[in-house]
């Protein structure tokens, strides 16, 4: 069934688990998530991102939120990272009304804007907007030590952007990347805890492929209720599309796309027990 993101969320917090919000790109992703959420009684979120929506269009948004109507366990449907207020537009238009307002390439005060920008006219159409504090990068190699501090979010700066912007969810950096860590991850849960303390509203983690279990566990205990997984799901869909590409025999488009349907929606298990959402359906 569909619901809203705030209802997954508040839920969530208030009973110390996590929703999974994960990226689909086409048919195969969103049977993946869904077949995964139904095995396991569990919540869930199928999220879209920019590119792929540029891909898709509204054919794929209107085939995830007919498959999260038709789904036997709760689901929103998400739009990732959304930068561009034109996007947003469209999407409302299309039926999303949950989104990231995405203004963390801007300066502090540009963020603001934008971010309240697009919360009010989301909330005019009764939506949910998240937005991030603080610059999620790729991967963080490169960058000085200060250079990355700086890219983190300020448990203080937290407070001041949440009131400012009316926001309904705050995506946090606190040292997680999108993508591969080339290093072992290491996420500040004092700032993470000190930002809990700081702002009521629901607290988000993006790149959530490649954490420890560790990791996740105390991310959940320190507040975090929506991890955002991509990479992993990806990769699962292609070694399982060039495993059997290879075979000397091809098989037929059908079961090639089941087989990859099975490859992601292991991964999705596994990352909704973790999440600890399993059985909250
Ligand atoms: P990963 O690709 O690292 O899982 O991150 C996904 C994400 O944060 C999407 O917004």
């Amino acid at each position: 069934m569909l619901i809203s993101t705030k209802t997954l969320l508040t839920t969530a917090q208030a009973e110390n688990y996590a929703i999974g919000a994960f990226n689909v790109y086409n048919l195969e992703g969103v049977r993946a998530v869904i077949a995964a959420a139904e095995a396991e009684n569990s919540p869930a979120m199928l999220q879209i991102h920019p590119g792929s929506l540029k891909h898709g269009g509204l054919p794929l948004v209107a085939l995830c939120l007919a498959a999260a109507r038709q789904a036997k366990v709760p689901f929103s449907v998400h739009l990732d990272h959304s930068s561009a207020a034109q996007d947003i537009k469209t999407a409302l238009q299309a039926g999303l009304v949950s989104i990231m307002a995405d203004g963390s390439h801007l300066k502090y005060d540009d963020n603001v804007t934008f971010t309240r920008q697009m919360t009010t006219l989301v909330h005019q159409h009764g939506g949910f907007v998240e937005a991030e504090l603080g610059r999620l990068t790729g991967t963080e190699d490169d960058l000085t030590v200060p250079e990355h501090q700086s890219k983190l979010t300020d448990s203080d700066q937290a407070i001041e952007f949440v009131n400012q912007t009316q926001i309904d969810a705050l995506a946090v950096c606190i040292g997680n990347v999108h993508g591969r860590y080339h290093r072992p991850p290491q996420l500040d849960f004092q700032r993470l805890e000190a930002i809990r303390n700081n702002v009521a509203v629901p607290l988000v983690l993006h790149g959530a492929s490649g954490l420890p279990n560790s990791m996740i566990e105390k991310s959940i205990e320190f507040g975090v209720c929506k991890f955002n997984v991509n990479t992993e799901i990806r990769g699962a869909y292609l070694t399982s599309l060039k495993e059997n590409l290879s075979l000397p025999n091809s098989p037929d488009l059908v079961p090639l796309m089941q087989t990859a349907i099975t490859a992601m929606q292991a991964v999705v298990v596994k990352k909704l027990r973790l999440f600890k959402s399993v059985g909250k359906a």
